[in-house]
């Protein structure tokens, strides 16, 4: 299967669902994140990308509120509250963080049912997991297993299976290739295409670029804590492209 056929809408001119401005972050004297703007359209697939150490993740946590940070982030026009990530969570946008952040000892069902505990109506909480059961029928096998002892690319199923049983508006993913095949990373990733093309917005933190530009419709490059380009997936034709613009 290819990931070609991910429809690519333009979205690039939809109201934004997130829009982050002037965005930093610090680690003590280490300054990870200097001033990032960064939008995301209602029903957009933006890929972020970028080194080792460029700020992905922290840019991440900086939306979350999970790090120390200035500046705004407005969710549907609204400001977020800064340094209380469950109230940003309880808007509507889940992180799937790097490493997964799964409860290991625990087995799948209890892990999926944990991403919907602030979900009183059990029929919502029923038809949620069925959804994430049709979505990754690998976990649906694999129900009372404990978590951890499940390979990589299932537990990355997981853990995007455990998001989505908190309704996200916006998905925010941490680089969910890391250590995967690319066999299952393709899965995943079509995976999440499917779910941006029934509307979901999604922002993709990747270090590995061809599989998240080839769903994307925008990608914003960030160096050094800087976003230094924004660019229409379409336009870059290689990797030396794309490995000029990091290097510019
Ligand atoms: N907990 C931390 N303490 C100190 N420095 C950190 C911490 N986390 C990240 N950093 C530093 O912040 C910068 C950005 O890191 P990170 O956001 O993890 O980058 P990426 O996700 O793009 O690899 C790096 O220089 C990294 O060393
Ligand atoms: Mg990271």
């Amino acid at each position: 299967m290819s990931l070609a056929v991910a429809a690519k809408t333009d979205a690039s001119t939809a109201p934004a669902i997130l829009a982050a401005t002037g965005l930093s972050a610090r680690y003590g004297h280490i300054h990870a994140l200097h001033g990032v703007d960064l939008q995301i359209g209602e029903g957009e697939l933006v890929a972020v990308l970028g080194p080792n150490g460029a700020g992905k993740s922290t840019l991440l946590r900086a939306i979350m509120g999970l790090s120390a940070n200035d500046g705004e982030v407005r969710f549907r026009g609204e400001a977020l509250p800064r340094r209380d990530p469950v109230a940003v969570a309880s808007r509507g946008i889940v992180l799937v963080p790097e490493g997964r952040g799964l409860f290991s000892p625990m087995s799948v069902s209890d892990n999926l049912e944990l991403g919907a505990y602030r979900l009183g109506d059990k029929a919502e909480f029923k038809r949620r997991r069925e959804r994430v059961l049709a979505l990754f029928p690998r976990l649906k096998e694999r129900l009372g297993q404990v978590a951890g002892s499940m390979s990589g690319g299932e537990q990355q199923m997981l853990a995007i299976g455990r998001a989505l049983m908190a309704g996200p508006k916006l998905l925010l993913l941490d680089e969910p290739s890391l250590g995967l095949a690319p066999r299952v990373t393709e899965e995943i990733l079509e995976t999440l295409g499917l779910l941006n093309r029934e509307g979901l917005a999604i922002v993709l933190v990747e270090q590995k670029a061809p599989l998240a530009l080839e769903l994307a419709n925008r990608v914003y490059l960030l160096s050094l804590g800087r976003i230094v380009a924004e660019l229409d997936p379409r336009d870059i034709t290689s990797h030396d492209d794309l490995a000029r613009h990091y290097f510019a």
